[in-house]
């Protein structure tokens, strides 16, 4: 019988260790600390965003955590935007990932996706450069169809699914989240029909990891503030735990839901 529904993989983003840390210029909370007890909870890889500021992980970082994921034997994904440092940093530690992401200075974290669409020459060449060099890419983009056959057609194997407006309408109680949660999952379906892998991220909590997740088509999610901020209250491996077992219950559910039509159909 076909699986229902494609496992679905945690990459913990481990920023925002960083962000505490930096707060005093201090050397803790160490974040490869903080990748060690990820992968001890059930994070399935690790994903670090370098930005151009280097407001939170820093170069020397990135060598940590590319060694420890390298020794444990778990993926890297590097988040980074289109630049020719980032790139020259992406080709030099060959993570297992890299996830192509908007970035403005002024901005407080990535606030929107990326413009596949309006930058297909500027991104053909990078992602063309690192799938060569042995990385799978991804673009963070909106869940727009004119984005994802741009991040097709620029030779991308994933598509990232811009979480953020779905988990801040659940958020602020607004009844719009319906139909936005509508359009992930109208653009997960395209995606994996175009042969992208799916996943998705930004923004999501316990309250919204359910939706996302039952989602068949993701195949993985990248969560970060949420769990940096939970830990304060219970701990870093318990808050990666809780979010593990919601995850791993909705794709169960979802699962069995679409077993049980396959079977009556
Ligand atoms: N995915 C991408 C591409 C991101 O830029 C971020 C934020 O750095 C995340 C996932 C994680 O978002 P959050 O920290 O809100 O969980």
């Amino acid at each position: 019988m076909k699986a229902a529904t494609t496992a679905l993989r945690l990459g913990v983003n481990i920023d925002h260790v960083a962000t505490i840390r930096n707060a005093r210029g201090e050397a803790y909370p160490d974040p490869a600390r903080a990748a060690e007890v990820a992968m001890l909870a059930g994070a399935d890889g690790i994903t670090a965003h370098l930005r151009e500021d280097r407001r939170h992980i820093s170069d020397g970082d990135i060598d940590s955590l590319a060694s420890l994921t390298r020794q444990r034997g778990r993926p890297l994904n590097l988040e980074m935007a289109v630049t020719p440092e980032m790139e020259a940093i992406a080709l030099a530690h060959r993570p297992h990932a890299a996830c192509l992401v908007p970035e403005r200075r002024e901005e407080v974290t990535t606030e929107g996706g990326l413009d596949a669409a309006g930058q297909h020459n500027r991104l053909a060449p990078v992602v063309a450069s690192l799938k060569a060099a042995g990385i799978r890419v991804s673009l963070f983009i909106e869940p727009d169809p004119i984005q994802i056959a741009a991040a097709h057609a620029v030779g991308a194997q994933v598509v990232e699914l811009h979480t953020g407006a779905y988990c801040l309408a659940v958020r602020e109680r607004r009844p719009e989240a319906s139909a936005l949660l509508q359009r992930l999952r109208d653009a997960a379906a395209q995606a994996s029909g175009l042969g992208l892998e799916v996943h998705a991220g930004h923004g999501i909590d316990y309250e919204t990891v359910s939706a996302v997740a039952a989602i068949p088509e993701v195949a993985e999610l990248n969560i970060g503030h949420f769990l940096i901020g939970e830990a304060i209250f219970t701990g870093l491996e318990a808050a990666i735990r809780r979010m593990r077992l919601l995850m791993d219950a909705a794709r169960t559910t979802a699962g069995s839901r679409t077993s049980s039509r396959e079977a009556v159909a």
